[in-house]
């Protein structure tokens, strides 16, 4: 069997996402490897998350650049040197520039709280509940040079008519830690195969 192809993930907090990727790949329920963590802050818990299952995790501290050009090129310096095919962005608060997008061109996947094109940005969910929609969900999508734009790849949606916001973050993260990897395995074959 070849062997499995390396892709790196971007995170900037929690890392429960960079957790079920992981935990994918460990029960086989994805085709390629986590090879690498790339972290803008110093603090985040994806890192101790990174550190239990021996990923290497890089923290790339936007501030200590001048600008996001020299930012995205010390990324890319880590990406090129450990071959990485492709990047899934998984609560990465940053914006993808210009760098990053011309060296991975429809190669960096994101996974959203909320059914796009609605409720873009970052506060996705506040927003969706705040409108009062009773279909929430999640999509996963290949990025483009727009905020939350590109090809969708998954989506996955429950209907909701309590008014606890709690319980419909709690449904969307449930339904992100299985959507990511499947949205992996349909680009996965979709590129790959
Ligand atoms: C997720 O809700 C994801 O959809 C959004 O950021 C959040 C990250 O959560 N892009 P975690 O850090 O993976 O726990």
């Amino acid at each position: 069997m070849a062997s499995k192809i390396d892709i790196a993930i971007f995170a900037s907090g929690n890392g429960s996402n960079f957790e079920a990727l992981v935990n994918a790949e460990k029960q086989n329920k994805i085709a390629v490897h986590v090879a690498v963590l790339i972290c803008d802050n110093p603090n985040a818990y994806v890192l101790q998350r990174a550190a239990n299952h021996n990923i290497a995790a890089f923290v790339v501290d936007r501030k200590q650049f001048n600008n996001k050009t020299e930012y995205e090129q010390a990324i890319l310096n880590i990406l090129q040197k450990h071959n990485i095919q492709f990047i899934c962005l998984a609560g990465y608060m940053l914006i993808v520039g210009k760098v990053l997008l011309t060296a991975f061109p429809n190669k960096i996947l994101n996974i959203h709280p909320a059914l796009l094109p609605s409720f873009k940005g970052a506060h996705a969910i506040d927003d969706a509940f705040n409108f009062g929609v009773k279909v929430f969900g999640v999509t996963v999508h290949i990025i483009d040079n727009t905020i939350d734009g590109g090809t969708i790849l998954a989506q996955r949606a429950f209907e909701y008519y309590g008014d606890n916001k709690n319980e419909v973050e709690e449904q969307i993260h449930k339904i992100e830690h299985t959507l990511y990897a499947e949205a992996v395995n349909i680009y996965y074959n979709k590129t790959y195969k």
